[in-house]
């Protein structure tokens, strides 16, 4: 077995003259030094082909005539990964080797000579290996992983947006500041990750679950434009498009509205876009209402890549005899009015439809699964009915059609449903769970129906959120986005009374169906701040502990301000086509939160807890 070369005999005689990626026809007759991996080898009646691989592509190098006895030994010592030099001289392949697939595909380079500068043991999966690698060992192996050609393209995918998000921020005035990761808590409604201290016994350090207060107070401090890619720490259940730790693109401007904002994140995006993928973007996004996203799509994040929209069966409910669907919109009339007594604004109940085209064929074990669907969102049961008859003369046969059979052609009609069409239905006392479980049955359409093409990009402003949302488990109104939101003006007065109908001046950005930006005007007057703690029950010496550095910095002529945050970890994810976002963060924890290539978290020794004044109870072990 070959030792590695010395490190001095590389640098000598081996370092590269030129990468993996460079070589074209035109350098024919060079001599070259080359260093990189063995991606693959294959040995062919005495002469092997080595490609060579770093970062910036691959190229063949061949062993064979005239190599002397120890070159050809110590190719035969080459396995997949091992980290070589060679030096050799650049010739054309024969049209007839020519690989179009490759950059460097028209030339072969000729070694005479071979360093082993790094042997690789076996190993735990080949680079590039399409499919089938656990992700366990993938991110165990994360620096194997990293090495293939997707993780290699989406890390520099990310470089380059992140480059590109740099360029134009600060080409239109922001200034990038950074802002502390030890701070007291932020709260973006997740639970806080929290740093001992050693110095203060006792007391913790949170990490930012974003820099939102600090942003505020940079307006405060008369910043006008600041940035930042921001690192966020979440404690909070994992998903596809979430991780513990991640990154936002946080902004905030001081003396804007809402539009100033939009128009600005929507430069933004159309400059990522185009410098990063070529593709341009409409200059300007649609615009829904939080209300409509919910009554059309059953979500605030819509999917606008398909536009099937949800439907209104109320107006059919009455003429037909479907009691189910009478009794969810009279216990809701119920509710409704015994909260108006109170001053209290709801929706009442509702019944919603969705006209699938082309899909009557359903069978009843594709129509049970699109039900579970609607269950999982809280949906008592979904109805359905087909539309048989012709094109010219449409009926409504199976499953509830027999309910409406006096005003079906009103149905067919008001729901412009064609022959060859399923409806599906559901209603609910809480006009929202049936918006938003017929919703979730929208969504899962468009993905078994093929409806979501990664390579379009549909973007969507949700706007006019309610500014608080009802805890019923805690019996108690919290912010639905986060408590520095502006109320909008004209509900000022109804504030304290009817906090549900009160919309703020909050702003989502919807890609493909997944949040990627939130933002909005906030408060800067110290007195309205006060009375929105109030409402989400904080009483004033809490608002005081808690945020009182953010009130007191805004009693000294705070502007008018408002802000957004991209996540940059999705944005990303959804430039390359990607459905997690662990594809494109380079060391991601897995769905437990747990780092598997560095075994974090783990355990502290009795010092460093003894310094920083702690002792562990662990829960009881379950029987
Ligand atoms: P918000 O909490 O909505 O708003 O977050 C803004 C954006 O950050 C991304 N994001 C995440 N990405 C990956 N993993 C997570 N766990 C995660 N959580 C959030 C999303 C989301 O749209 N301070 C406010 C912004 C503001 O008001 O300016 C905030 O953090 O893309």
């Amino acid at each position: 077995m070959y030792p590695p070369a010395r490190y001095s005999q590389y640098m000598e005689q081996m370092k590269r003259t030129v990468n993996c990626g460079a070589l074209r026809k035109q350098d024919a007759g060079k001599t070259v030094i080359l260093n990189g991996w063995v991606h693959r080898k294959r040995d062919h009646g005495g002469i092997s082909f080595i490609n060579l691989r770093d970062r910036y592509g691959i190229t063949q190098a061949v062993v064979g005539e005239g190599a002397t006895p120890e070159l050809i030994a110590l190719t035969g010592e080459l396995r997949n990964e091992f980290c070589i030099a060679v030096e050799g001289r650049v010739r054309p392949r024969p049209d007839t080797m020519v690989n179009p697939e490759m950059a460097t595909g028209e030339i072969e380079l000729v070694v005479d000579k071979l360093i082993i500068l790094n042997r690789s043991e076996v190993l735990p999966f080949q680079i590039d290996e399409e499919c089938g690698v656990k992700e366990e060992l993938r991110l165990k192996y994360r620096y194997l992983d990293l090495r293939s050609s997707g993780m290699q393209r989406r890390i520099r995918l990310r470089h380059e947006v992140s480059f590109a998000i740099r360029e134009w921020m600060i080409g239109q005035g922001f200034y990038e500041i950074e802002t502390p990761t030890f701070i007291k808590s932020t709260p973006e409604g997740a639970r806080d990750y929290l740093v001992p201290s050693r110095l203060y016994p006792g007391k913790f350090y949170a990490l930012p679950q974003s820099p939102q207060l600090y942003k505020q107070i940079l307006m405060a401090a008369g910043f006008d434009k600041y940035f930042q890619i921001a690192r966020c720490y979440r404690d909070e259940d994992a998903r596809g498009d979430r991780q513990p730790e991640f990154t936002q693109i946080d902004i905030e401007m001081s003396f804007v509205g809402r539009d100033d904002i939009i128009t600005m994140t929507e430069g933004l995006f159309g400059h990522v876009f185009k410098k990063c993928l070529n593709r341009e973007i409409p200059a300007h996004f649609t615009r829904l209402s939080y209300e409509e996203a919910l009554e059309q799509y059953g979500t605030d994040k819509p999917d606008l890549r398909f536009d099937l929209k949800l439907q209104d069966f109320a107006p059919y409910v009455e003429a037909g005899s479907f009691q189910a669907f009478k009794d969810a919109l009279s216990a809701g009339d119920i509710d409704r009015q015994t909260a108006a007594a109170k001053g209290v604004t709801l929706a009442g109940g509702g019944v919603k439809a969705l006209v699938v085209p082309g899909k009557a064929g359903y069978s009843r074990k594709q129509i049970e699964e699109l039900e579970s669907q609607a269950k999982i969102y809280r949906a008592k049961g979904m109805a359905w009915m087909k539309v048989g008859g012709t094109e010219t003369e449409p009926i409504l046969e199976g499953g509830a059609a027999k309910f409406f059979a006096k005003n079906a052609g009103d149905i067919i009609q008001g729901l412009e449903a064609k022959s060859g069409d399923i409806i599906l239905m559901v209603a609910d006392a809480h006009r929202k769970v049936a918006n938003i479980a017929l919703g979730a049955v929208r969504s899962k359409l468009g993905r078994d129906l093929g409806f979501c093409d990664p390579n379009r990009f549909a973007f969507v402003w949700i706007l006019d959120f309610p500014l608080f949302e009802f805890n019923e488990e805690e019996n108690r109104w919290e912010a639905a986005h986060h408590m520095f939101s502006y109320p909008q003006e004209q509900y000022h007065d109804i504030l304290d009374r009817d906090p549900g109908s009160v919309k703020g001046d909050l702003y989502d950005l919807v890609l493909n169906g997944h949040e990627q930006a939130s933002g909005s005007i906030r408060i800067h007057d110290p007195e309205l701040q006060k009375r929105i703690f109030k409402i989400v029950g904080i009483d004033p010496a809490e608002a005081e502990k808690k945020f009182g550095f953010l009130t007191e910095a805004f009693k000294f002529g705070a502007p008018p301000h408002g802000g957004i945050a991209p996540g940059l970890d999705r944005l990303v994810m959804l430039m390359a086509g990607e459905t997690s976002i662990k594809e494109v963060i380079a060391f991601p924890k897995n769905s437990f939160a747990a780092g598997l290539m560095d075994d974090s978290p783990s355990e502290a020794d009795q010092k460093q807890l003894d310094e920083l004044h702690l002792s562990i109870v662990y829960p009881a072990k379950e029987s």
